[in-house]
Parts: structure tokens; sequence; C-alpha cells
């Protein structure tokens, strides 16, 4: 038996470990903040479901993302494209901005988010 710890106990499970791969997202709204995951090559990203040109979703449809042909996360509304390890803009009207990173924990085979670190 494993027994946790307050602050594990705290922590919103989100995926497995390994569980999206390049090319796949997921989007979850936590207590009203809007986080998206996006498997890469080097691991699964955390990040605000928002773009840093209008702040609008980077779905086109529930849990639905665009991936251009080169592995980018594509913004369905203007264009913008983002590196999916590092969240950085490098095409588009935002281009040299960035997605808002956030800090994953590994929690076991477990990949969760502390929903203090949203606020
Ligand atoms: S809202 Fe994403 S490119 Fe405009």
């Amino acid at each position: 038996m494993t027994t946790r710890t307050r602050a594990e106990e705290a922590l919103i499970r989100l995926c497995e470990v390994g569980e999206l791969g390049p090319g796949q997202g997921r989007e979850f709204t936590i207590q009203g903040h809007h986080v998206m995951l996006l498997g890469t090559h080097k691991g699964v990203r955390a990040y605000r479901n928002s773009c840093p040109h209008q702040g609008r979703s980077l779905t086109f449809a529930p849990n639905e993302f665009l991936f251009s042909s080169k592995g980018l996360l594509v913004c369905p509304h203007h264009g913008a494209s983002f590196e999916t390890v590092t969240g950085l803009c490098t095409d588009g009207p935002c281009k040299g901005g960035s997605l808002q990173g956030l800090e994953l924990v590994a929690r076991g085979d477990e990949l969760c988010i502390d929903p203090a670190s949203l606020r």
C-alpha cells in the first residue's frame, strides 16, 4: 500500500506517462483554468490553452488540435505555429511570443498538475 502525502493528494491527475505522443493533445478545464497537454518527442508538455495572439483556445473542436507536417502546433484562428517542446511561436501574428508553460508533476506513472500553480 502506498501512502500519499497531503501535497500529493492535492495534485490533479491529467494522464499517464507516455500516454500522449507527438501529434497528440488533450485539453482540460481545471478550476476554471484552461490547460492543454501536448505530446512531444521529449515527453508531455503542459501549457495554458491560450494563444498569445488573441488569447483564444488552440483547439478547433473539443480535444482536436492542428499539427503541421513538421510537428508544430498550429492555432486554428490565424495560423500561428508553435514548437510543442518549448511553446515558442515560430511563425504567424505572435511570432517570437510563447505559450505559457505549466509544470507537470510525476506521481508514480501519472502526470499531474498542482492546482495551486494555476492561480
Ligand atoms: S488567436 Fe491564435 S493566431 Fe490569432
